[in-house]
């Protein structure tokens, strides 16, 4: 067997998908005219209450589309700790929109504190300070869910200083599930906000970016220029749209999966959890007196494949193609190879 908790992109189509796939109707969406992608977009926007939506090949390219189209080269994005949109999309930030980014202090949720002490007023010598971005739940920081009263007051702080608010919620699907919310709760206050159909809800590709009918329209030049105006994409877009109505109900239970994998794993000396952090579906694993690589490497070799992230840390992310027995089969795997792990101190 072998039990895949890299992350949840890694996801195979299921039958059903795929036979969902094959029967879409399309057209030339570069023309707007793929039914299937229009279909996905309006649903989109109508959950998520906004004026309009736009289809994109990669989560990155949602992110980006709407960092380009909300600032001016030079420009400044207030960003949380380790966000995606800024540590794990390859420099586009600073490639394609020109834009410099201050890190706000936290573990990737911040403060409205933080957001006032960061900005940067327009004047002739800095950045000024123009987006405010949030991630959310925050793929780094484990999973974490924001609570609600703090993201309002730093939306509220946000608005109050003429910033634009950009959403990354890659993972919204889960925040919602975690809070017991609806999606719209979670995005009010927003300019623009980015989804995610091929994480936790199983489709083999595609994002949505959601926003004012008028940013929305200049970002489907963005994405022409980005290489992202793509043709019969309904065929994607229908995987989209069966994950969206098949598969977000069922979230809870890769939360549960997450949280029987970390109380496992917990009950080992040689490694430290916080289970008040596990949130969704993604565990950080601190190793107490082992290395991170090396404990990857044998695990693969029992047939459990991980990621590691720092040199003491893993990350596991439970998903769509992980069972509840497949999690308990890992976590006896995985407590194994811990108990034979060489002891190695921290410097
Ligand atoms: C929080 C977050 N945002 C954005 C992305 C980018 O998505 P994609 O891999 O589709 O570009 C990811 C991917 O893992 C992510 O975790």
């Amino acid at each position: 067997m072998v039990v895949d908790l890299r992350s949840d992109t890694v996801t195979r189509p299921t039958a059903a998908m795929r036979q969902a796939m094959a029967n879409a109707e399309v057209g030339d969406d570069v023309y707007g005219e793929d039914p299937t992608v229009n279909e996905l977009q309006r649903e989109i926007a109508e959950r998520l209450g906004t004026e309009d939506a736009l289809w994109t090949p990669t989560g990155t390219m949602a992110n980006q589309l709407a960092l380009r189209a909300l600032t001016q080269p030079g420009e400044e994005v207030l960003i949380g700790k380790d966000a995606h949109c800024w540590r794990f999309e390859s420099g586009a930030l600073a490639a394609l929109a020109g834009a410099q980014t201050t890190e706000l202090p936290g573990d990737g949720r911040f403060t409205a504190a933080a957001v006032r002490a960061a900005f940067k007023p327009y004047d002739a010598f800095v950045a000024p300070s123009r987006v405010l971005a949030v991630e959310n739940t925050h793929n780094m920081a484990g999973g974490l869910v924001w609570p609600q009263a703090q993201l309002q007051d730093v939306l509220a702080a946000a608005k109050q200083l003429g910033l634009a608010c950009h959403l990354d919620g890659a993972r919204l699907w889960n925040a919602a599930a975690a809070l017991g919310v609806d999606e719209r709760e979670l995005v009010r206050g927003f300019d623009t906000i980015s989804v995610c159909l091929s994480k936790g809800l199983g489709a083999p590709a595609g994002s949505v970016l959601a926003g004012p009918r008028d940013l929305i329209k200049r970002c489907v030049r963005f994405r022409k220029m980005y290489g992202g105006g793509l043709r019969q994409a309904g065929i994607l877009a229908a995987g989209g749209l069966f994950a969206l109505r098949n598969h977000r109900s069922r979230l809870g239970d890769d939360h549960a999966n997450a949280q029987t994998l970390a109380a496992r794993l917990a009950s080992s000396p040689r490694v430290s959890i916080n289970m008040n952090n596990v949130q969704t579906n993604i565990v950080m694993i601190d190793l107490v007196d082992a290395d991170a690589s090396s404990v990857v490497k044998v695990a693969k070799t029992r047939g459990v494949v991980l990621g590691s992230v720092h040199a003491r840390r893993i990350r596991v992310v439970t998903h769509l193609d992980v069972s509840s027995e497949q999690v308990q089969w890992a976590a006896d795997q995985l407590l194994a190879v811990l108990a034979e792990a060489p002891v190695v101190r921290p410097e």
